[in-house]
């Protein structure tokens, strides 16, 4: 039986998919952490697509080691069959997912801690989708939000099938697991709320068999708090407009990338994100890679205009990244290492996955 607040955090009575309410949870979530870590189990994933960059550092691969710390079990996912949801090829993915795995040890996430994992290779888990399936409707689908915002960003390709199941997959991800909280931003939240719906409806629909309770937990989402940064144009940090700077890149590459960032015509440095977003987002990155405060950063640049604003940015995430690029070097010359590390988290997940569908299979009455 979890503890009182544990309970609290994690309610079980309502299915308010608010951001509002997400937001409460989430709070209440990072208190009950504090005290009982071990009763959380954290599920996250990426999509093997590119090479992680300092916006996925600063906005949740950093909390990611923070949780870990706090000694929260966590599982990452490398979501390799999702990159099949709105692309043509499975060009490259394999490199990417060994690329993703190296960031993740790279930053420290440690793989005695942390469970990490390639999606494709955990069979028991992927099955799960055929009785979720079963649960969810065609219109319900189509009305979820996530769906609807990755079928327009195709350009009018029509709706695959994946596409549209693309939420009860994730929900298998996360229910496969019994992980009772996902570290997600805002846009992910009717993700959640989907897998609980599904975790309520086969409980309701099908029950728990001999077992002595639900087979599978809700899941909770606890929000990501840090501010965003944007890309060195000033626009959305994304690999396709070239405004990115990734964790693995060379000090040098760093350097020219924010040489090259946009500033205004303004010298004297200031704080003011409304007015001078693209100076701002300079400071917040400055800021975060040293652990300071964007307005005193600016303080001290004051006059020294553009050129002084940017040399300390570059001079800061060089040292910030530095270890960590080190160790990334070291990570990607031994690819015998990745893969038994890579190996050693499937076989844990599988054995994890195996277990859950047992429990699925005793409910359904196809325990033979
Ligand atoms: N959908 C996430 C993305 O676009 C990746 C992902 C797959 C995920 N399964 C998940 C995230 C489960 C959280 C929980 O990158």
């Amino acid at each position: 039986m979890s503890s009182q607040n544990v309970q609290d955090a994690l309610e079980n009575s309502t299915s308010d998919a608010s951001l509002a309410h997400a937001r409460k949870v989430s709070a209440k979530i990072k208190e009950a952490l504090k005290e009982n870590a071990n009763e959380f189990r954290v599920l996250t994933g990426d999509r093997p697509t590119g090479n992680l960059h300092i916006g996925h550092y600063f906005g949740s691969l950093r909390n990611r080691v923070a949780l870990q710390k706090a000694g929260v079990d966590t599982w990452i996912l490398i979501a390799d069959y999702q990159v099949i949801t709105d692309r043509d090829n499975a060009d490259s993915i394999r490199t990417r997912a060994y690329s993703l795995l190296a960031d993740y040890l790279a930053i420290g996430l440690d793989p005695e801690k942390t469970t990490i994992f390639a999606h494709s290779q955990v069979p028991e888990l992927n099955e799960l989708m055929l009785p979720f399936l079963s649960l969810v409707t065609d219109a319900e689908l189509r009305r979820n939000p996530t769906v609807k915002a990755e079928f327009e960003a195709t350009n009018g390709r029509p709706m695959s099938g994946l596409l549209l199941t693309y939420p009860v997959h994730q929900a298998a991800d996360i229910l496969f697991c019994k992980a009772n909280i996902v570290p997600v931003g805002k846009d992910q939240l009717p993700h959640l709320e989907q897998a609980r719906v599904i975790a309520d409806r086969f409980e309701a629909r099908y029950g728990h068999g001999s077992l002595p309770g639900p087979i599978f937990r809700r899941p909770q989402a606890l929000l990501s708090e840090a501010e965003s940064v944007l890309g060195l144009d000033g626009t959305k940090m994304s690999k396709s407009r070239g405004n990115t700077i990734e964790i693995g890149m060379s000090a040098d590459d760093t350097a020219k990338r924010i040489k090259k960032a946009v500033t205004d015509s303004e010298r004297f440095i200031t704080y003011d994100p409304e007015n001078r977003p693209e100076v701002a987002n300079l400071l917040l990155l400055a800021a975060m890679a040293t652990g300071g405060d964007p307005e005193e950063i600016a303080a001290e640049i004051g006059n020294g205009g553009g050129g002084t604003l940017k040399n300390l940015v570059t001079e800061a995430i060089n040292e910030h990244f530095a270890p960590i690029r080190e160790r990334r070097a070291e990570l990607t010359a031994n690819p015998d290492y990745l893969a038994q590390i890579l190996h050693q988290g499937i076989a844990k997940a599988r054995a994890q996955a195996q277990e859950t569908l047992r429990e699925v299979h005793t409910a359904l009455n196809m325990a033979y």
